[in-house]
């Protein structure tokens, strides 16, 4: 019995029961996921068990522009339709009642764990590094395959985090090595530096604090948000989302960055040791918070949030939601750098192919039209090429100077341009939503991802430059 509970159940089911806003947004996304209504950040709890998967994901159904943080939960079969389940975890106990922040999910034995923040704030005059609120770690479990999740303890007090960090200490990921659960956390410590902290447990209840897993290091900012780490093709990868990295020329140029490093984690120490530097994952405006799981085949995926958080531009709020999922990426390392492909389940949305070869001189153009499309462009040799999607967002490759720049124009409210400086451009692989684009670069070397607001009804998708190659076109299932 938790009449908290009961009773914020009862307001959204009846808030759901009316509300049909969202579906008249001319910018809603036909193969994105999106919140029903509301405000979406972070996936959560990630994770694909018996034929089924789930995304749980950072919820405020009541605002738009966010606010108190549920687990909003959907399930597919397939990586591309989506069935959404309401709500999966609410801020009903005292120990999560300012929000039911990030985490992540395992199974083990038919039965489903959860590790989340539970934020609790505190009232009055407080500093906001030291004092403000409560980070506590809770574990959750599901017996019914993730449908129903019950909480279970808080297995991290904030109050028993180590004296040497400020009171920001987040998102678990949970790895299990040789009978032992590792759990990182992201931290900020009281030097104002970001950096991941390490737990351990053997039987996911009782969790020793073992030190520092990585960092902090000089010019990565002052905290670091949801970390995730696996080993992949032989090399152990760890992911972050740093706060206050400055920009550097055309490098973190969002307000928050999210990237990786590819290294070795030290199995008597369990510290990880770079064999790269931070490289961002996504060189678009719209990528936060990745988190990986596994598919029923075994390949690593990678969703993340398609926005930021306090970001210095306005979605439109008139429908009454806000924010995005990327499509899933499949992980893979190649010559020591992490390769992004979309999940290939994707193409069952692929409906009227046209392709053609590209010899594209000064004067000439190839035309192609949709709000929901993909166009795969392989380049034997390129010149200059230019890109035009819905009139106003344009995609620029210059090969005297080898620099790739995204411009938003109109499109973009207010953002105007992210720039790549490439050895070469050999292929483009663009996902054109009804308000958003992912451009997939040289086959998964690079990808650009941002929402876009050009005229709703704009279809026109346009190639000029000077270049040789070949052209895919296909025009994807929509929504209605
Ligand atoms: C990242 C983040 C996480 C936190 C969650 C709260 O976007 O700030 O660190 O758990 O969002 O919604």
């Amino acid at each position: 019995m938790n009449p908290l509970h009961d009773e914020l159940k009862q307001r959204y089911e009846a808030m759901m029961a009316s509300f049909k806003k969202t579906e008249d947004d001319p910018y809603r996304l036909h193969f994105h996921v999106m919140p029903p209504t509301g405000w979406l950040n972070d996936p959560n709890g990630a994770i694909h068990v018996d034929g089924v998967y789930h995304l749980y994901y950072q919820y405020s159904p009541y605002d738009a522009a966010g606010g108190l943080k549920y687990w909003g939960h959907y399930t597919s079969r397939d990586l591309v339709h989506f069935k959404d389940n309401g709500l999966a975890l609410l801020p009903d106990q005292p120990y999560d009642l300012h929000g039911v922040y990030s985490g992540s999910a395992f199974e083990e034995n038919g039965v489903m764990h959860y590790f989340y923040t539970g934020n609790v704030k505190h009232l009055g005059d407080h500093d906001y590094i030291l004092s403000g609120r409560e980070q506590n770690t809770i574990h959750a479990v599901s017996y019914d395959k993730g449908m129903t999740i019950e909480k279970k303890d808080v297995v991290i007090d904030a109050s028993d985090y180590p004296a040497e960090y400020s009171n920001h200490i987040r998102d678990p990921k949970i790895r299990k090595i040789n009978d032992v659960y590792y759990m990182i956390l992201g931290a900020r410590n009281r030097n104002d530096e970001g950096l991941v902290i390490l737990y351990q447990s053997t039987n996911l209840t009782d969790w020793t604090y073992h030190g520092p897993y990585f960092g902090p290091l000089k010019g990565m900012g002052y905290m670091w948000e949801c970390p995730d780490f696996f080993e992949l093709d032989g090399e152990d990868v760890l992911i972050l989302s740093p706060q206050g990295v400055n920009q550097d020329g055309f490098l973190y140029q969002n307000v928050y960055q999210s990237g990786y490093y590819l290294g070795e984690m030290n199995a008597d120490e369990v510290t990880f040791t770079p064999t790269s530097q931070f490289n961002e994952l996504d060189r678009g405006f719209d990528f936060y918070a990745p988190q990986t799981f596994e598919d029923e085949a075994g390949n690593h995926i990678m969703w993340a949030w398609m926005g930021l958080p306090d970001a210095d531009y306005d979605n439109p709020l008139e429908y009454g939601w806000q924010h995005a999922m990327t499509l899933p990426r499949v992980l893979t390392v190649e010559n020591h750098q992490l390769i992004q492909k979309p999940h290939p389940n994707y193409q069952v949305l692929r409906k009227q192919e046209d392709v053609r070869s590209l010899h594209l001189s000064e004067g000439a153009y190839e035309y192609f039209t949709g709000t929901a499309a993909e166009l795969l462009v392989t380049i034997d040799d390129v010149t200059k090429l230019t890109l035009t999607i819905r009139s106003d967002v344009t995609l620029t490759y210059d090969d005297e100077t080898k620099q790739l720049t995204l411009a938003l124009g109109e499109a973009g409210r207010g953002r105007k341009t992210r720039t790549i400086e490439l050895t070469q451009l050999k292929q483009l692989q663009c996902f054109i939503d009804q308000s958003s684009l992912e451009v997939f670069i040289n086959d998964g070397e690079y990808v650009m991802t941002s929402r876009m607001y050009p005229q709703p009804d704009e279809e026109k998708i346009e190639l000029t430059g000077e270049a040789t190659g070949t052209l895919t076109h296909w025009l994807l299932e929509q929504k209605n």
